[in-house]
C-alpha cells in the first residue's frame, strides 16, 4: 500500500482540513506513515499567517532535499495545501520547485470522512474563508471568502461523533458568530488590485460584509441543536469576533451549561488608533462594555485574546493602551504577535512596517510576561 506523510502548518483550522486530508488518503488505500524519509507522497498543509510559518515550510523542503541528496532516494511526490494557496500556481512553482501537485482544501470538501487522533475532543468546521478586512490579514485571500457549511451537514457529523462517544465538540470558523449571514463577498483581489483607486477608504467595515439577523442568528441556533444531541456534554468555539458577538450568543452561554465559559475574543490592540488603522470596526470602549455585558450575564465567563504588536505607526501610547486594556480585561491566554507585513494585504499596501523588529521584541516580552501560559493549549487558532 502506498503511504502518506501529512506535515500540517499553522493552526487548528489546518489541523482539522488535515484530518479530513488523511480521510481521503485513507479512502483511496493509503496507509499514513508519521516517518517522511519514509513517504511515498508528502502532503505539505501550509500556513501563511506571518513570513516566519511560510519560512518553516521552505525550511521542510530544505531538509527534504538534503536528505535525498544524502541517500540517494527517489524523491517523494510533494503536495502542496492550505494558505500558501493565496500565491497562484506559478507563483507556487517558482517559490517551492519541488512541488508537484497543488490541492485546494475546497476540493477535499467538508463531508470528507476525518480520521481523528484525538478521541475525546472532535474539532468540527462549521465555516471556512473569511469576509472581514483586517487590513494586516492575509486569511481572506489564502481561504478565500467566507462559506458557511449547511447546518444538518454539521448536526450530522455531531451525531456521529456522539455515536462514537466523542463528549466534546469544538465548532471551528475564523468567524464563527457570522455562521450563515455572510453576503456572496466582494473580489477582494480585485478590490485590493486597483492601486490607483486604493486606500484606506475604500476597504469596508467587517460589520457589512455579513447580513444582519432579523430573528435568532443562525450560531444561536446551531449551538441549541447540537447542544439537545445525546452524549454530547461540552461545546467551544473558535474564533468570535467583537463585532458581531450577538446579545441573543450571550443569552444563550447564560443559559445553557454545556457551552463552555471560555471565550476567545480577540482584540488585536488597545489602541483605538491603531484599531482603525486595523479595520477592526470597534473601539476599546465597544470591546471593553462588550466583555462587561458578557460578565454580567455569565459571571464565570473567561477571556482568551490574540494580539499582534508593532503594527505600523504603533506608538509607544498606543502600546500602553494595549497594556491596560490587557489588565481591565484580565485574559486568561493571551496569544501576542509581532507584525508581518503580507504582501497583497492593505496593511502592507497602505502603511510602511516602521516599527524596529527590535522594539517589535521588546513589545512581545513585556505581553507575553503579563499573561499566563500555562493554557497555551486552549488557544487553537494561531500557528
Ligand atoms: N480569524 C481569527 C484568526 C486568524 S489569524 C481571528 O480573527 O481571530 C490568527 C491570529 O494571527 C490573528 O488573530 C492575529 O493576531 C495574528 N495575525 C494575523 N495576521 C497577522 C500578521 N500579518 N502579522 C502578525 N500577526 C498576524
Ligand atoms: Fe478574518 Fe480573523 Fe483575518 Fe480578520 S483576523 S481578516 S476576522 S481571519
Ligand atoms: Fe491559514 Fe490558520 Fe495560518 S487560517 S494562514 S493556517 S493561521
Amino acid at each position: 500500500m502506498p503511504s502518506v506523510f501529512i506535515k500540517t502548518f499553522g493552526c487548528q483550522a489546518n489541523k482539522s482540513d488535515s484530518e479530513r486530508i488523511l480521510g481521503d488518503y485513507s479512502s483511496r488505500g493509503y496507509t499514513e506513515t508519521e516517518i517522511w524519509r519514509e513517504a511515498d507522497e508528502i502532503v505539505l498543509n501550509t500556513c501563511s499567517v506571518r513570513q516566519s510559518a511560510e519560512d518553516r515550510v521552505r525550511g521542510f523542503i530544505l531538509n527534504l532535499n538534503k536528505y535525498l541528496q544524502e541517500t540517494g532516494k527517489n524523491k517523494p511526490k510533494v503536495i502542496l495545501t492550505g494558505c500558501m494557496l493565496h500565491f497562484n500556481e506559478k507563483e507556487i512553482h517558482e517559490l517551492l520547485p519541488e512541488v508537484d501537485e497543488i490541492l485546494p482544501i475546497a476540493e477535499v470538501g467538508f463531508n470528507q470522512k476525518s480520521i481523528r487522533k484525538d478521541k475525546d475532543s472532535a474539532w468540527v468546521p462549521i465555516s471556512t474563508g473569511c469576509n472581514s478586512f483586517c487590513t494586516y490579514c492575509i486569511v481572506p485571500f489564502s481561504r478565500g471568502r467566507e462559506r458557511s457549511r449547511p447546518i444538518d451537514d454539521i448536526v450530522k457529523e455531531v451525531e456521529s461523533l456522539a455515536l462514537d462517544g466523542y463528549k466534546n465538540i469544538n465548532l471551528l470558523g475564523q468567524n464563527v458568530n457570522s455562521f450563515g449571514l455572510e453576503k456572496s463577498g466582494i473580489n477582494l483581489r480585485k478590490l485590493y488590485m486597483d492601486k490607483d483607486n486604493f486606500s484606506a477608504g475604500t476597504i469596508p467595515s467587517n460589520e457589512s460584509q455579513y447580513t444582519k439577523p432579523t430573528t435568532k442568528p443562525p450560531f444561536v441556533l446551531l449551538l441549541q441543536t447540537i447542544s439537545k444531541i445525546p452524549g454530547i456534554e461540552k461545546i467551544t468555539f473558535f474564533t468570535s469576533n467583537p463585532w458581531d458577538f450577538w446579545n441573543e450568543l450571550i443569552d444563550e452561554i447564560a443559559i445553557n451549561p454545556k457551552i463552555d465559559r471560555f471565550i476567545h475574543l480577540p482584540v488585536q490592540s488597545g489602541s483605538n488608533h491603531i484599531l482603525k488603522l486595523m479595520n477592526r470596526g470597534y473601539t476599546r470602549e465597544s470591546y471593553l462594555s462588550l466583555v462587561k455585558r458578557i460578565k454580567e450575564k455569565v459571571p464565570d465567563a473567561v477571556f482568551g485574546t490574540d494580539i499582534i504588536v508593532g503594527f505600523p505607526g504603533e506608538t509607544d501610547d498606543d502600546f500602553l493602551d494595549t497594556l491596560d486594556l490587557v489588565k481591565k480585561v484580565g485574559f486568561k491566554v493571551a496569544f501576542v504577535a509581532r507584525y508581518s507585513p503580507r504582501p497583497g494585504t492593505a496593511s502592507f499596501k497602505l502603511y510602511p512596517d516602521d516599527i524596529t523588529a527590535k522594539v517589535k521584541k521588546e513589545r512581545w516580552e513585556i505581553l507575553d510576561k503579563i499573561t499566563n501560559k500555562d493554557n497555551l493549549s486552549n488557544r487553537p487558532l494561531i500557528p
